[in-house]
């Protein structure tokens, strides 16, 4: 069975494995877990029989006026199920009332998103590839130092 939970609280780097698909440079579990964390807002999706996490969602706010989805994944194996839908419906609930909501995605996605009331739209982004696996590319707390 899958079950749904928006706080990271009580999970395991042990529980984050095999996520950031096709990443060349894929953070750890150690820093997915923080990434967890530092989101103001996760819905986790947990297969109860194994104790894995098999799909997430996170989202940045302020609380005000907009928020950003920066990822939502889930592990190759559990697709095609519902599950991703789950975590964008559940999402889109806690973020309700915020004026925007963006994410970027491929092309061939935006189908997806439509689904729940996004629409296409045209972005811009930078990617910082040396820091694919975390600030510097270490486990530490912050880019400082
Ligand atoms: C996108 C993703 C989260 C969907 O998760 P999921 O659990 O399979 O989603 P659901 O089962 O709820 O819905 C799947 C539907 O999305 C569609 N879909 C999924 N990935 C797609 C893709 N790359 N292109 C087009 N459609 C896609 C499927 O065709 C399916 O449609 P159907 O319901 O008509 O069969 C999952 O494929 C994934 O983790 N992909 C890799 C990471 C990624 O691309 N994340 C999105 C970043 S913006």
């Amino acid at each position: 069975m899958i079950t749904y939970r928006h706080s990271s609280q009580d999970i395991t780097p042990d529980q984050l494995r095999g996520f950031f698909e096709g990443w060349p440079n894929p953070p750890t579990p150690e820093t997915h877990l923080r990434l967890l964390e530092g989101s103001d807002e996760v819905v986790i999706a947990i297969d109860e029989d194994t104790g894995a996490v098999v799909g997430f969602i996170t989202a940045i706010t302020d609380r005000v006026l907009s928020a950003y989805i920066p990822f939502l994944e889930v592990l190759p194996e559990y697709r095609g199920r519902g599950i991703g839908s789950e975590l964008v419906r559940r999402m889109l609930d806690r973020l309700d009332g915020l004026y925007m909501v963006d994410l970027l995605c491929d092309k061939q996605l935006i189908a997806f998103y439509e689904r729940f009331g996004m629409r296409g739209a045209t972005g811009a982004m930078l990617r910082n590839y040396k820091y694919q696996a975390g600030p510097r590319g270490s486990d530490r707390g912050g880019a400082t130092g």
